[in-house]
């Protein structure tokens, strides 16, 4: 059952299966293009909506208030480690599938599967929030020039949930006037949306048209991409530029005080929640099968677009917490509210325009990344062999493309940001991890491949600072995206026990039948039950709080505790019989 699921694929095959005429990219970036590409991956819905919260907090975290700068700092060190080892891996494995290659390569086969199945939280989970964010900020925009959008049709059903509940929360206080004229119109989408059988349709409409749009442009090819992209990032660094000069003359240093209200617990619950404002630095090593000369351009690209972002982003976090006292930050658009709050209309409205050309851009990177590692992953047998097909003229694996963007865009219709962003965070921390920590065991597998990048002082230092910080940022984020990330793991199990095993090319090798066996199929079966039971549990409450509210009658969550911890039980029992169902009847014929 388990023959070679640790068996790592020789990085010789990995480099010959890249010249394959029916899977060969096309070779058009240059170092300047792909330093623009992490920048655009980078700058986005993070600096633009995350940040707030991180400053002044919310129900299930505390906000950094002005040390906000020092949160900033601390994920730049966490993501500067972690840079260094992509950087290595990518001048040593020009590959598409980033950390999912490096891992295949460096810890074997399940824990490159695993990678793989988490990075789809990273790209695509992460490029819901961003286009979310996209469209507050294009329907902003179309407000501020007084142009009406249907409400109903630029929301998800729980946002507009909630909006209702704090409106009603606001008529108790009698507090009407003071809430965000977002808030309100939010509130009544509920009664404005069309109805089928008394259930009100509500869907945002501008999100999923934003995916499908940027969709189309990548199908057609990487430069045309590029290009579209560089013309975004132009757009945002003018805008981000115009926040920190124009800003600078109105800061109140007063402001500044107290500067870390909620301490070293404040400093570190921002910082995990900024990480998002991050990612995309790693998100230029999928374009390493793109890049002319990749040994030499992949380190230079990722290593200079973090410290570009982390420059900028110190600069705004300093500005920012200077311009209004930091518990008046907690918006979904704070760079705005900043100016709104000292009563300012255009730069406002600039700041919107802005954010809605960073958004694109960070769109465009992350729906650019997710097909090229799907299409790894085909190559490689783990996913069915169409999503690793090339299109025959624009020479973009086309098909992976078409999918990655029809799914991502119907998600960000119905989703709620908030919750997307923490999942993102987990699962792209996760993949550090193992980036870090491949970087270390490949030194010792592989230790005279050549490596156009080394990360300095040796093999053990820094990748190890590197588990350590973005552990350290795990540990930060709330319950419930550790449940949901845990629940999409085992999920990802279901479908190798159940596909990848048997179709894995490297699995052939060791001998693997192609058949799935019924033991192998009880075995997927058993971690989906656990999966959907991990999706099903609250997701609020921790493990003993969880095992409290499954056995206390009438505990306001009782029947899910209850019933998502039957099946995670059930799941578990399943998976581990199917397993050694399997070892058995291998035992038993030899
Ligand atoms: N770093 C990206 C952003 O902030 C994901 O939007």
């Amino acid at each position: 059952m388990l023959r070679g699921i640790f068996r790592t694929k020789s990085l010789n095959a990995l480099l010959a299966s890249t010249e394959e005429p029916n899977h060969a990219l096309r070779r058009s970036l240059g170092p300047v293009q792909l330093t623009l590409l992490g920048v655009g991956g980078i700058i986005g819905a993070g600096i633009f909506s995350t940040v707030g919260t991180a400053a002044a907090g919310e129900a299930n975290h505390l906000g950094a208030g002005p040390a906000l700068i020092l949160s900033f700092v601390l994920t730049a060190i966490a993501c500067g480690f972690a840079a260094l080892c992509y950087a290595e891996f990518a001048s040593m494995v020009p590959v598409s599938g980033s950390a999912y290659t490096y891992s295949y390569a460096t810890l074997g086969e399940l824990i490159g599967w695993i990678i793989g199945w988490d990075l789809i939280i990273e790209y695509a989970v992460g490029n819901v929030a961003v286009a979310i964010s996209w469209s507050g900020y294009f329907q902003a925009l179309l407000r501020n020039v007084g142009i009406g959008f249907p409400a109903w049709l630029g929301i998800d059903f729980r946002t507009a949930a909630q909006a209702v509940e704090k409106l009603a929360a606001a008529k108790a206080d009698g507090t009407v006037g003071s809430l965000l004229p977002e808030v309100v119109s939010a509130a009544g989408a509920l009664d404005q949306a069309p109805r089928i059988f008394g259930i009100p349709l509500v869907f945002n409409l501008p999100a999923f048209l934003i995916i499908m749009l940027i969709t189309c442009i990548l199908v057609v090819g990487i430069r045309e991409s590029a290009w579209f992209n560089s013309a975004m990032v132009a757009l945002k660094l003018a805008i981000i530029g115009f926040f920190v000069i124009f800003g600078a003359f109105y800061v109140e240093p007063a402001n500044w005080h107290p500067f870390a209200p909620n301490g070293f617990a404040g400093i570190s619950a921002a910082a995990a929640i900024i990480f998002f404002a991050y990612i995309g630095f790693d998100a230029v090593s999928t374009a390493a099968e793109e890049t002319r000369d990749p040994k030499r351009n992949m380190p230079i690209a990722i290593i200079a677009s973090l410290v570009i972002c982390t420059l900028i982003y110190i600069l705004v976090a300093i500005v920012l917490t200077g311009l209004l006292p930091w518990t008046q930050l907690g918006t979904a658009e704070p760079l705005a509210t900043a100016f709104s709050g000292l009563g300012m209309k255009w730069p406002t409205l600039v700041i919107a325009l802005g954010a809605v050309f960073a958004t694109s851009s960070v769109l465009i990177v992350f729906q650019l990344g997710q097909p090229r590692i799907f299409f790894s992953m085909a190559r490689d047998g783990l996913l069915p062999a169409w999503a690793a097909k090339v299109h025959p003229k624009y020479r973009t694996p086309h098909i992976t493309t078409w999918l990655t963007g029809i799914v991502v865009a119907l998600f960000a219709g119905v989703a709620n940001i908030g919750e997307v962003v923490e999942l993102t965070n987990i699962g792209t921390l996760f993949a550090f991890v193992l980036v870090c920590a491949g970087v270390t065991v490949l030194r010792y597998k592989d230790p005279d491949r050549p490596r156009g990048f080394r990360v300095p002082f040796g093999p053990w230092l820094l990748p190890m600072l590197g588990v350590a910080a973005c552990v350290f940022l795990m540990v930060y984020l709330p319950p419930a995206s550790w449940w949901r990330f845990i629940g999409w793991l085992v999920l990802g199990m279901a479908v190798y026990f159940s596909y990848g095993y048997h179709h894995s090319l490297v699995g052939r090798e060791a001998g693997r039948s192609p058949e799935a066996a019924l033991p192998q199929r009880l075995a997927g079966l058993g971690f989906f039950l656990m999966g959907i039971g991990l999706f099903v549990i609250p997701h609020h409450a921790g493990p003993l709080e969880l095992w409290r509210e499954a056995s206390t009658v009438g505990a306001v969550d009782h029947g899910r505790a209850l019933w998502g911890l039957l099946l995670i039980g059930g799941g578990l029992l399943l998976a581990t019989g199917g397993v050694v169902a399997a070892r058995g009847e291998r035992q038993a014929m030899s």
